[in-house]
């Protein structure tokens, strides 16, 4: 199976998760469009969903689902989203398609996170691949300092030249040559940095199951 199928394949099976009659929290990126592709099928079962990001917004309502906004909302049985690394206390990095903010938001709002990766995603430490950090514009120069200074490469993530704008207004700074050996001490220090909106770093919002799509077929991952 390719990467692709993998990705279809968790995405079909995330469906277990989302409990009937409720609303469902919803991530964003390439494996998550496969979870919206199979929950189109169970859109008469579900209330509706919160999404993390104005792609996953525009995917639920053109299939139908209705999007609710956050503050609508108290709490959400299950959040289900990609990551770009997951280890195996269920940290996770993650922001590659520039949504971490919103991510973590509805995370944080859900008493449960279903990851859904394709193998490659599970790694033993965190940091290979470039951590996504979302910050306030007026930081950035700032905050690629302060990465050099721990030894790492920081940079703005640019778009045809001109720094990647979030959907919240602001930029990515990805930060390349780490080693996170201790994710929840990392995701304190770099949180509290001025200018740092977000860090791609879920450990607080770690994931409960992660689904991973294996050769195999899903491994079913309990953290
Ligand atoms: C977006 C994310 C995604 O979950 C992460 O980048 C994985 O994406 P994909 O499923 O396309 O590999 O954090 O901000």
């Amino acid at each position: 199976m390719n990467q692709d199928e993998l990705k279809a394949l968790v995405g079909q099976a995330a469906l277990q998760y989302v409990v009937p009659g409720q609303i469902v929290g919803v991530g964003t990126g390439s494996t998550v469009n496969k979870f919206i592709d199979a929950l189109a099928s169970m859109k008469d079962q579900i209330k509706g969903a919160v999404s993390s990001s104005e792609a996953s917004t525009a995917r639920l309502r053109a299939l139908g689902i209705t999007v609710f906004d956050s503050n609508e909302v108290s709490e959400l049985a299950v959040y289900i989203d990609g990551a770009d690394e997951i280890n195996g206390q269920g940290h996770m990095v993650k922001g590659g398609g520039a949504a971490l903010t919103r991510e973590k938001i509805v995370a944080a709002q859900s008493k449960m996170f279903v990851c859904i990766a394709d193998e490659s995603k599970l790694v033993d430490t965190l940091g290979a691949f470039p951590l996504p950090v979302e910050v306030i514009p007026m930081s950035s120069a700032r905050v690629i300092a302060q990465f050099a200074k721990m030894g790492a490469q920081a940079s703005l993530r640019l778009k045809e030249g001109e720094p990647w704008v979030t959907d919240n207004g602001q930029h990515i700074v990805d930060v390349k040559g780490l080693k996170i050996t201790d994710p929840v001490a990392f995701e304190s220090q770099v949180s509290q940095w001025p200018g740092v909106v977000t860090v791609g770093v879920f450990a607080y919002q770690k994931a409960q199951i992660c689904l991973l799509g294996t050769a195999d077929g899903v491994k079913t991952l309990k953290f």
